[in-house]
């Protein structure tokens, strides 16, 4: 597939999440209408991992809502969410705003980023929790974070596990709640395309902009993707909760995250590399 029609593409998915916005603001799902509280979108480990924030310059790449951003920006550092949705980017400046947090967000692609940003460079990128899935190309995405960060500089990805991904649920329905293996694990296969009113969130329908499209990345891929860039992969951790429930049969832990009864199988990771 061309770079000129990997750019159809995420056009198609910026429209896509443009259209989205406004079914996750409706939504229970991210907190809005109660207390936001950023911090339930993290892991113990990440914040372990991601250590002292205080007057340090972290990029959020695909913040969405900026939900997470504002958790960075409360912790002291000086914050910049980026996303190529214009809803979402105008929405997560009003929730910033709300929680009284000062966060800059600049709307654009993650592989324009650099110029986006006017050649800044940062100390943190953060990135995840279904980014990496609609970015097609990981060799372009990791020189952009090569020249996001400054040198000693951190990048940590906390994606959804591919092992998660590839799961689906037993077609015939009535028979159970067993997850099987039906998609890929490995990327490469080309693009998935979904069409669905249905987002991740509760709320209405998503209306307009329903086709979108995901690329599936072995966790390989993103480790070799980093390193030939130059990058240094310090840290891989593999955990199997998730912060909210994806499938009916999760069941709450004493984290406040949510697992799959056993056998115990990843649904998360943690990825942490320097510059
Ligand atoms: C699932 S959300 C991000 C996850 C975030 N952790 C959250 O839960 O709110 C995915 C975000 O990626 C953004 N996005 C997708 N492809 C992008 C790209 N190529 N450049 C910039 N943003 C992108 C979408 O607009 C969306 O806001």
């Amino acid at each position: 597939m061309t770079s000129d029609e990997h750019a159809r593409l995420m056009r198609v998915n910026q429209a896509n999440w443009d259209a989205r916005t406004p079914v996750h603001l409706a939504s229970r799902f991210y907190g809005l209408d109660e207390d936001l509280d950023p911090e339930r979108w993290f892991a113990a480990f990440e914040w372990e991992d991601l250590g002292e924030l205080t007057g340090r310059d972290v990029l959020h790449l695909q913040c969405h809502l900026g939900t997470e951003t504002v958790a960075f920006a409360r912790r002291g550092a000086r914050a910049v969410g980026l996303d190529f949705s214009e809803a979402s980017v105008a929405a997560a400046r009003e929730i910033a705003a709300e929680a009284g947090v000062d966060v800059e967000y600049v709307p654009a692609n993650v592989y324009d980023a650099v110029d986006a940003l006017g050649g800044r460079q940062f100390d943190v990128v953060y990135t995840g929790k279904g980014a990496l899935c609609y970015l097609p190309d990981l060799a372009r995405w990791a020189d952009v974070i090569g020249q996001l960060l400054r040198p000693g500089g951190l990048l940590y990805v906390v994606e959804f596990h591919p092992l998660l991904n590839s799961l689906g649920p037993k077609p015939a329905p009535g028979e159970g709640p067993e997850l099987l293996l039906r998609h890929d694990y490995l990327g490469g296969g080309g693009p998935v395309r979904r069409d669905a009113t249905r987002t991740y969130t509760d709320g209405p329908a998503v209306e307009g902009a329903t086709e979108s499209f995901e690329w599936m990345h072995g966790i390989g891929e993103v480790l070799g993707a980093l390193t030939e860039a130059g990058l240094s992969v310090r840290r891989l951790r593999e955990s199997d909760e998730l912060p909210w429930p994806r499938w009916p049969q999760m069941r709450h832990t004493p984290s406040g995250w949510w697992r799959l009864p056993e056998p115990r199988i990843p649904l998360l990771y943690g990825l942490l590399a320097t510059r």
